[in-house]
């Protein structure tokens, strides 16, 4: 496995790998790896001939007042996680190298960027759609591995994807979650002990969203409101949004009918979480 910095490097490695004829299988991550991490990575092993993840604190999708600077990372640690699953290849740039001066080009996907994490977090997407350009267009991989628990970021780089013809194969996996339901994030390292003990609200309330439509509710903000009970029952959650929107368009939804996303991000502390589920009435 070779970690890589510059651009110039990587682009002589991926030509190599490409004349040889290999299928390049992709996982781009912003590095302190997890079990979701290395989920995706080893089936983009199994899946390809060569693995490659990129490792990049993108500060493009990070708003003033976020946490760019205390993001969690580790690339020795990160390096040795990626080993044990069979990387080939890391990407590990440095913020000049992505973004070096006078850099002006962006990407945007439009709508399906206004709702959920877009409403709260503007322009992150903005940063999410040009970074992972970007990281295509240098890896050229065949097939590209993302995690549903981003669901909004899975649905928008889809529809990059599909928007600017871009040749590769797009999969979402599932998420990978903790013993108590929490889903599996980087970020879950800032929680005190007090706040991850509570932060296993999260997921039951999806569970509980699930229960109710299951037995016959379909009115949003009858579930909506006995998700927010539920989560406020964990005295140190702030909620920021719990949506059920419409599973094609994530437009948000009055009634539940037909395949829907049930949605969340909620705060403890400083440390903001998001989960999700999809269903199908
Ligand atoms: O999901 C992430 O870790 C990031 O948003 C991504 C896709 C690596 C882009 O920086």
């Amino acid at each position: 496995m070779e970690t890589i910095k510059d651009i110039a490097r990587l682009r002589e490695k991926i030509r190599e790998v490409k004349k040889k004829g290999l299928s390049i299988g992709f996982v781009p991550t912003m590095g302190y790896l997890h079990e979701g991490h290395l989920s995706l990575m080893k089936t983009a092993k199994k899946e390809n001939d060569f693995m490659v993840i990129s490792i990049f604190v993108n500060p493009l999708q990070f708003g003033a007042g976020e946490d760019f600077e205390e993001y969690p990372r580790d690339l020795a640690r990160d390096e040795m996680l990626a080993r044990s699953v069979g990387c080939d290849l890391i990407f590990s740039p440095s913020v000049k190298e992505m973004y070096p001066s006078g850099y002006g080009t962006f990407v945007e996907v439009k709508k399906l960027t206004e709702g959920l994490c877009g409403a709260s977090r503007p322009g992150h997407f903005l940063g999410v759609t040009t970074v992972v350009t970007k990281l295509f267009n240098l890896v050229s991989p065949d097939r590209v591995y993302f995690g549903q628990k981003d669901a909004q970021q899975a649905f928008v780089l889809k529809k990059m994807v599909r928007d600017l013809n871009m040749d590769l194969e797009f999969i979402v996996l599932p998420t990978i979650r903790e013993a108590d339901g929490l889903a599996m994030s980087s970020r879950n390292k800032y929680l005190t002990p007090e706040q991850r003990k509570q932060a296993g609200v999260l997921y039951k309330s999806l569970k509980h969203a699930r229960e109710l439509i299951v037995e016959g509710e379909r009115n949003v903000e009858v579930i909506k409101q006995a998700m927010a009970n539920l989560i406020s029952e964990a005295g140190m959650a702030e909620i920021e949004y719990i949506e059920i929107v419409d599973k094609e368009n994530l437009k948000p939804l009055l009634t539940v009918n037909g395949e829907c996303l049930i949605a969340l991000a909620v705060k403890f502390g400083q440390t903001r979480l998001i989960d999700n589920i999809i269903l199908e009435v």
